[in-house]
């Protein structure tokens, strides 16, 4: 196996690996298309900074790469712009063959080294923002960006390249491709709702610090590199600032077909009236997917049976998923059925009551629906219609 760097810009190479056969995430997140732990090394006049590093298990290849450009023990810098072990992972190996290069870090950067990598004090730089470091010809300048998305996060700019480094952020899980593709889109924006859309504020802090800057390059350290920025960034603006699209995500599970046919009524509603909607059957759907269209949904249909005395635990899942992501949706109704005993949608109220989301109606029904019952959810449906283009 041949494992070279590629040159991305003049003395700025790719040094990163593609995992094309990981399929989980975090144990959670589904990855169709694998994902790639992306690392750069800079070669300036004088010195040589490494950008992150690799997923434990990649060490070798990651090695190789680098040693095709320079030697691994001549590294001076290794910059940690956020210490998740798919990134931070391979620095106990660096470090261990190379004796002399500094880890440049935020200042919480650098305790969570010392915690996960057992980095000594001594081999850490801790850099605050704004701060630069000089390579001879190239200037790196670091952006902390906390919380994208743990609280050590930090971007680094390459000055004279005009090359951002964001790390996490701009990211997307796909082994494909290696430069701008054109289907990306769709897969940026599952991993923002997977991973970003929780610490939207917090992005949009950090989309305002770098907005001065020039940018010919993205290069994020998940999915291919952007030589044309400018569509990513308008997306993340988007994204950041939660805009809502006239479109409803519909999530629902049925056991013997009641809430399913609640589900479709209302369904049939809004698409009636041009409304988008996503529907996800909690059974067989990949909750990547989910997350991408909780990005811009503007309305939510909760659908689930009472079973033990709840919800079905697959909806509680869905629930809780929302909870926790923190979508901007600002509508919400829930349907269900019961065979003998209610219970579900008091315990979805019990979830999603405190967030943000207003409900606007809810209907639960005794067995399979009824003509009164489906013209329940008509109503239901056109309600929901007007919120979302009110
Ligand atoms: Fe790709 Fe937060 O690590």
């Amino acid at each position: 196996m041949i494992n070279k760097a590629i040159e991305i810009s003049e003395g700025v190479y790719y040094v990163g690996v593609k995992d094309w056969n990981r399929r989980l995430f975090d144990s959670l997140i589904p990855l169709p298309q694998g994902t790639t732990y992306n690392a750069y090394i800079v070669k300036g006049g004088e010195k040589t900074a490494l950008v992150d590093t690799v997923n434990p298990g990649f060490e070798k290849e990651f090695e190789e790469k680098i040693n095709s450009i320079t030697r691994v023990e001549e590294i001076d810098y290794i910059i940690m712009n956020h210490a998740e072990p798919d990134h931070a992972g391979a620095i106990p190996y660096i470090l261990k063959k190379n004796k002399k290069a500094k880890l440049i870090t935020t200042e919480k950067g650098s305790k969570m080294a010392s915690i996960f990598y057992n980095v000594p004090n001594k081999r850490i730089k801790v850099v605050k923002d704004g701060e630069s470091v000089t390579l001879g010809n190239k200037t790196l300048r670091f952006i902390e960006a906390p919380f994208l998305h743990w609280p050590e996060t930090m971007f680094t700019y390459l000055f004279e390249d005009k090359i951002l480094f964001p790390c996490d952020f701009f990211g997307s899980h796909t082994a494909f491709g290696f430069y701008d593709i054109e289907e990306i889109i769709p897969f940026a924006k599952r991993y923002f709702g997977e991973i970003m859309m929780p610490f939207r504020n917090m992005g949009r802090k950090a989309l305002n610090k770098i907005e001065e800057l020039e940018i010919k390059i993205i290069a994020p350290s998940h999915g291919p590199i952007y030589r044309n920025p400018e569509k990513i960034i308008s997306f993340y603006k988007k994204w950041t600032n939660g805009e809502t699209e006239e479109k409803v995500i519909v999530l629902y599970v049925s056991m013997w077909g009641s809430t399913e046919k609640m589900i479709k009524t209302l369904v049939d509603v809004l698409l009636a009236e041009k409304i988008d909607v996503c529907l996800y059957n909690l059974v067989t759907s990949d909750i990547g997917d989910i997350a991408k269209d909780l990005v811009d949904s503007r309305a939510l249909v909760l659908g689930t049976p009472t079973v033990f005395g709840g919800m079905h635990p697959l909806a509680m899942y869905g629930a809780y998923l929302i909870k926790a992501l923190k979508p901007p949706i600002k509508y919400f109704a829930i349907l269900s059925s019961y065979g003998w005993g209610g219970g579900a949608i008091k315990q979805v109220l019990d979830i999603l009551g405190s967030s943000k989301i207003e409900l606007i109606d809810k209907v639960e029904i005794n067995g399979p629906p009824t003509q009164k019952d489906y013209e329940k959810i008509i109503q239901v449906g056109k309600k929901l219609v007007e919120k979302i283009r009110g």
